[in-house]
């Protein structure tokens, strides 16, 4: 009994731990979420049907592939069409996703700066016992200048709010004050968090007005923090070349 609910307690803590190898035989392939025996670890969630979407009023993503051609109906190939927000899963903002004159002046996801989007970073772990990345919790995080890419990881990887198809507006994220302190007194540029929004469910323009208005800083939202230690990492995320688009989802992958 009691191994059983330290079973209960370490599945809740780590929700996706038993699904890293779905299959291991000849006719199905194999899904991991680590590769080079440890060296890359894939911080990008998998986009499926029953992911989380923001506004979807819990039925989550749903059908996102369509297979126009396929050979079971008589094509030479199978091939399809995805349908999907740009803001779907691991992904990135842009400036004209909250500021009307950077999106018509063509701020999009194609000029972002890859300098920004690679390069060393720190995984770390925010204190658990406040609902929002503060000013004073980034000031207690005592985060070095010259740090350029931090990943926070918050309660929303413990209570594993990313694997559930229903949305949660008491995620963490930043508070108004925590952004411009982040602007203000850090080297941040890229800013990672565990959920589908960098700013918390109260503050959600504010904040992303602050960190988007520098046009330098590129937040990188809904990664997969889980079984990832924290510490220093060579940080790889690319979004796609969507000229005009506000945001693109993203593969992002640590490097140790
Ligand atoms: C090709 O499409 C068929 C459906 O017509 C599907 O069952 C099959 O898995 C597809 N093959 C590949 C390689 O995706
Ligand atoms: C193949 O795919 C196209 C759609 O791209 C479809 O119009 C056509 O009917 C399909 N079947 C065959 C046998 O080519």
């Amino acid at each position: 009994m009691a191994s059983l609910l330290l079973l209960l307690l370490f599945l809740q803590v780590y929700p996706s731990v038993s699904v890293d190898h779905l299959s291991n035989d000849d006719t199905s392939p194999l899904r991991s979420n680590v590769y080079g025996n440890g060296k890359i670890i894939d911080i990008t969630h998998r986009i499926t049907p029953d992911m989380v979407v923001y506004g979807s009023g819990g039925v989550g993503l749903g059908q996102f592939l369509w297979l126009k051609k396929s050979i079971k109906k008589g094509n030479n190939s199978n091939s399809s069409f995805m349908k999907l927000s740009v803001h779907t899963g691991t992904h990135v903002d842009a400036p004209g996703h909250f500021i009307d004159s950077d999106f018509d002046a063509g701020f999009d996801v194609d000029n972002l700066d890859l300098d920004v989007l690679n390069g060393p970073g720190l995984l770390i772990d925010v204190p658990r016992d406040k609902n929002k990345i503060t000013a004073e919790v980034m000031e207690s995080l005592s985060i070095p200048k010259g740090i350029k890419r931090v990943l926070f990881r918050t309660s929303n990887t413990d209570r594993g709010l990313m694997y559930k198809r229903e949305e949660d507006k008491s995620f963490v994220g930043f508070s108004a004050d925590g952004a411009k302190w982040l602007v203000e007194n850090t080297d941040i540029k890229l800013v990672g968090i565990d959920y589908l929004s960098v700013a918390a469910y109260d503050d959600l323009d504010s904040v992303h007005i602050e960190l988007l208005k520098t046009r330098e800083i590129i937040p990188v939202e809904g990664l997969k923090l889980d079984e990832v230690e924290a510490g220093l990492y060579y940080v790889n995320c690319l979004p796609m070349r969507l000229v005009g688009a506000e945001g693109s989802p993203v593969r992002c992958v640590l490097i140790s």
